[in-house]
Order: structure tokens, then sequence, then C-alpha cells
């Protein structure tokens, strides 16, 4: 990947962190877009040096639960950067009770979807400039428990929360999401796929986030779960392997396609999703560029 950008969201730590590990030791420039600049630069310190040489590792601030940061860093990235060959849209949270982001959005509505949604959108025309390139939506296998899909009707979680299953419908929304995405960019050089890193003993919901019966089961699969490292191998496969090249609107886990639930097949869902997602930015001060209308 000599030559190439790579932007990760959310490279401060766990998967992120070792998915840019990973793409530095291929020779991309990577970029970790962080919500904690002291944090990120110790892992920035991290990559540097797991990757050895010249590599080039830089830091931009991205707080994925205020549009306004979304907005910054992607105006940040456009700048520095004159291409952008892989956006690994990776952060991501869980949290009980709910909350609301800058902009009153539901937390994990906000940060899992919404803001990867608009800094992808931000993104999309640099993408598609600098193509063949990728888009990599790290969603989770919890989707399979979004039983009954988006719920439209309350896409805020006012009328019931419940923080994984919150958490379960905003993976579902980074399937929906890359299944709209792969449909609306076809034939513009850029791909988006998503993929499920497999259970990982992360900082994921570790830090008091998720209480209740969910926390409990959280810490007690973890002497299962994969290490940080092996977590991050399907994002960097998805994100290089030149088979994959071509390869858009799927989803992997083990570096391989994989079944997804019915729900995340539902092509209506996906535009209404896309439109929804649109209004809402559009809501709370953020207007769009519309993806398609970039595709030339
Ligand atoms: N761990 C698993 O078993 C598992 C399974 C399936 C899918 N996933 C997915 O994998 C992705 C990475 O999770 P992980 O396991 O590596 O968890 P993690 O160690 O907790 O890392 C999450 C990352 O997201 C960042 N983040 C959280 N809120 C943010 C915000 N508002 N703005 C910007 N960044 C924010 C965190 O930043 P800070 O360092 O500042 O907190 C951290 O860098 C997530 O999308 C998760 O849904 C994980």
């Amino acid at each position: 990947m000599q030559g190439s950008t790579v932007v990760i969201t959310g490279a401060s730590s766990g998967i992120g962190k070792h998915t840019a590990i990973g793409l530095a030791a291929l020779g991309a420039t990577t970029v970790l877009a962080c919500r904690d600049r002291a944090k990120a630069e110790v892992a920035a310190a991290e990559v540097r040096a797991s990757a050895g040489g010249d590599a080039r590792v830089d830091v931009v601030d991205l707080d994925l639960a205020d549009l306004a940061s979304v907005q910054d860093c992607a105006a940040t990235l456009l700048d520095r950067y004159d291409r952008i060959d892989v956006l690994v849209n990776n952060a991501g949270g869980v949290w009980s009770p709910r909350r609301v982001t800058r902009q009153g959005l539901e937390m994990t509505f906000g940060v899992n979807h919404l803001g990867h949604f608009a800094l992808t959108a931000l993104l999309a025309e640099r993408l598609r400039d600098s193509g063949p390139s990728r888009i990599v939506n790290v969603s989770s296998a919890a989707h399979w428990f979004a039983f009954g899909g988006m719920r439209f009707g309350d896409l805020q979680a006012e009328r019931r929360y419940a923080g994984f299953d919150a958490y379960a419908r905003s993976k579902l929304a980074n399937i929906l999401f890359t299944r709209e995405l792969a449909r609306r960019l076809a034939g513009t050089g850029v791909t988006a796929n998503a993929v499920h890193p497999g259970p990982v003993r992360s900082g994921f919901g570790m830090d008091g986030d998720l209480g209740g019966l969910a926390g409990l089961g959280n810490r007690m699969v973890r002497p299962f779960e994969i290490t940080p490292e092996a977590g991050a191998r399907t994002s960097i496969h998805v994100a290089a392997a030149p088979g994959l090249a071509a390869t858009s609107g799927g989803y992997f886990a083990r570096s391989r396609p994989a079944r997804t639930a019915p729900w995340a097949g539902d092509d209506a869902a996906a535009a209404r999703l896309w439109e929804a997602s649109l209004r809402i930015a559009a809501g709370a001060g953020l207007v769009l560029p519309d993806v398609a209308a970039q595709a030339g």
C-alpha cells in the first residue's frame, strides 16, 4: 500500500489501533481520527514504532458525537491529503443508560452510524478522485439481534431504550448504509464493504458504559475472545487484499464473505435509512452532499 493514505476512525485503541498497525506495515500513510488527542498520540507512536523506518502516522481530531467535529475533521483531511485511498469507519461504542450527542441525537445511533455516515459523505468526492479506493465499515454480528430491523418510527430510541438493543440496531445500520453506499458508488471506483471483527477482547463496553445483563455477559465472555490484533485482520484484509479491488456491498467475517441476518439484506430499508440520515443530519444543522450526485 505504498503511496496510499488510509483514514481509520477510533484508532486510539483496540481493533482500530491494530488496523492502523497492520496497514502501516503494508506501507500506507495512516491517519488516526480520534476524539482523545493524548491517547491517539500514544497509539500513533506505537503504530510508528511497529511499522519502523519512516512510516508516516498522523493524528486528526474527530468526535463522532458532535457533527461540527465531524465536519471539521473532514475539512482537515481534505486540506491535508490530496488522496484518500481507504476510509475505515471503525469507531464505536455501546451505552446504557441512554445518552445523547452534542446535537441531541441518541448516542449509539449518532456515533456508530450517523457520524460515520456524515464523514463518509463529506469525503466521498476525494475517495472517488483517488479511485480505486475503499470504504470499510466495521459492523458486528450483533446486528443479528436487531430483530424486526431498523425502528424507523423511533430512530432516536426515545420511546424504548436498552443499550445492547441500540447497539445491535446501530450495527445493522452499518450494514444497510454499506449496501446503499455500494449501490450509489457503483462504477465510480470506490467500493464499500462491512466487516464483523469477531468477539474481541478490547476496551469495548468495559468502561462502565454497558450495564445490566449485557454488561455482565460482556465481562464473562472475555476469556474466550480473540486479541485486538486478531480482530483487526478482517478489516485489514477488506481494506488491502488485491483480490477484493472490485468487491462491493459485501459483509465479511474471518476475512471471508459471511451471511447477514435477513433484515440486513433489505434494500428498501437501506434506501430509507439513507434518506432519514440525510434528514436527521440536516435537522442537526449539517447539510450533506449527495453521494450519488458526486458520482461521475
Ligand atoms: N470488541 C468486540 O468484540 C467487537 C465485536 C464486533 C464489532 N466490534 C466493533 O469494532 C469497533 C471497534 O471496537 P473495539 O472493540 O476496538 O472497542 P474499543 O477498544 O472500545 O475502541 C473503540 C474506539 O472507538 C472510539 N470512539 C468511541 N466513541 C467515539 C467518538 N464519539 N468519537 C470518536 N471515536 C470514538 C474510541 O475512542 P476512545 O479511545 O477515545 O474511547 C476507541 O478508539 C466498533 O465499531 C465495535 O462496534 C467490536
